[in-house]
């Protein structure tokens, strides 16, 4: 069923738990925090202008990292109402706790419009257990609960589900917000009834990760084009040497029941027919997080076996090719998971070809294609391609299990229309 927006609410002169996901990634400089990319933050501001345009108090609420019910400055979300403040153009105070006298000090001086940004909610262990008791702390200063947080909507932790049961057992509205709005449109709505043909493009490490998603779309594709290292288990499944590739042997009926799948059901299945593979050569260093340093010797494309002494890193360019071949003429196009190690320059080349094809048909023929978080959204920003597409979503793990057609407690929360 529908549910409840924004749009439908009057909240005129009233107080809004506002969820959002402000979990951006962050680096360390010079002793300070700073966020390296603000784009969940860029995606809430329709959502925030629309509530203040409409006279509410702004009362943000948000997690960041995992600091496991413990303070730690370097998850605080203070850079981030500097950066919020700075979008809108306005004052965003900072309260350093989310429940509590501090918060209730500020929320009682808050004016129509007003935005205030509590602290990290994961400050408290309380959030992640879904503690009843806290979540009436948080409902406490407001009459409204929004959540924007579709990043966080597959958590049922107190700021995204909790809250808006005490909000609701109230009386009050609980509602999504236009971000929330537009990824349950992008990746639920427009991918029930495709225009055809639809082309689902899946790549990423495990076919365990992504074996429920497959399933799901083989009832709606008509072509799948698999890459990433998932598909070394479909070829070791095949009977052919993957070398020293990423595989999960106890996943070989997993993959083969899939492909069977897709021949029952006219499903266009596809696998790389060519792999960029390497020799990695421990180079005997350690990173940061004390994990060896690998080099890649010998970069080479194969088809067929992987050397054994060789691993695969990505598909190959004939892959890539014959992928954006099939998605030139596509209608629709759902894309998670990147093609292999993009992340390198020297395995990107069959990502970069297939987000460049997906980019095309876009402008060009003006297919829909959905992007569906994570690292295939990663791998578009750095081609800088990421405006060419209709939809990237900003979830990651909630965009997989939403996708697999899971419920999402965020969502499930919220008031029906
Ligand atoms: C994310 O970044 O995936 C979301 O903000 C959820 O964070 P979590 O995986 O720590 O719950
Ligand atoms: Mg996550």
């Amino acid at each position: 069923m529908a549910k409840l927006t924004v749009r439908d609410l009057d909240v005129r002169g009233q107080r809004v738990f506002l969820r959002v996901d402000y979990n951006v990634p962050l680096e360390e400089k010079d002793g300070q925090m700073v966020i390296t990319d603000a784009t969940r933050i860029v995606a809430t501001l329709p959502t925030l202008k629309l509530l203040m345009e409409k006279g509410g108090r702004l009362i943000l609420t948000a997690h960041l990292g995992r600091p496991k019910g413990r303070r730690d400055a370097t998850m605080s979300l203070k850079p981030v109402a500097v950066k919020l403040s700075e979008l809108l153009g306005k004052p965003v105070t900072f309260v350093d706790d989310c429940i509590g006298e501090k918060v209730e000090k500020a929320v009682a001086a808050m004016k129509d419009g007003d935005v205030v940004l509590l602290e990290n909610v994961r400050y408290h262990n309380e959030e992640e257990k879904n503690d009843p008791a806290f979540a009436e702390k948080l409902a406490k200063v407001a009459e409204v609960y929004v959540n924007d947080a579709f990043g966080a909507a597959h958590r049922a932790h107190a700021s995204t589900e909790g809250v808006a049961r005490v909000v609701a057992k109230r009386g009050g509205k609980c509602a999504a917000g236009l971000l929330m709005e537009r990824e349950l449109k992008f990746l639920g709505d427009e991918l029930e009834n495709p225009a055809r043909p639809f082309v689902v493009i899946l790549g990423g490490a495990k076919v365990s990760d992504k074996i429920k998603v497959i399933d799901r779309l083989l009832e709606k594709a008509n072509t799948i084009l698999i890459g990433g290292a998932m598909a070394y288990t479909f070829k070791l499944a095949h009977g052919q040497n993957v070398g020293k590739s990423l595989v999960e042997p106890e996943h070989k009926r997993t993959a083969l029941d899939a492909e069977a799948k897709a021949k029952k059901l006219g499903v266009n299945f596809q696998l790389p027919t060519d792999v960029i593979v390497a020799t990695p050569v421990d180079t005997g260093k350690v990173n940061k997080k004390g994990k060896p340093v690998f080099d890649f010797a010998n970069i080479r494309t194969v088809t067929g076996d992987i050397p054994d002494d060789a691993e695969g890193f990505s598909a190959g360019l004939e892959t890539a090719k014959h992928y954006a071949q099939i998605i030139s003429g596509a209608k629709t196009i759902l894309w998670n998971g990147p093609l292999g190690m993009f992340e390198d320059a020297r395995f990107a080349a069959a990502t970069n070809t297939v987000a460049q094809a997906v980019a095309d048909v876009t402008q060009k023929n003006g297919a829909k294609s959905i992007i569906g978080g994570g690292d295939s959204v990663k791998a578009l920003n750095k081609a800088k391609l990421g405006d060419k597409v209709t939809f990237m979503s900003t979830g990651g793990g909630a965009s997989l299990e939403f996708l697999e057609g899971a419920v999402l407690p965020g969502v499930a929360a919220l008031s029906d229309k």
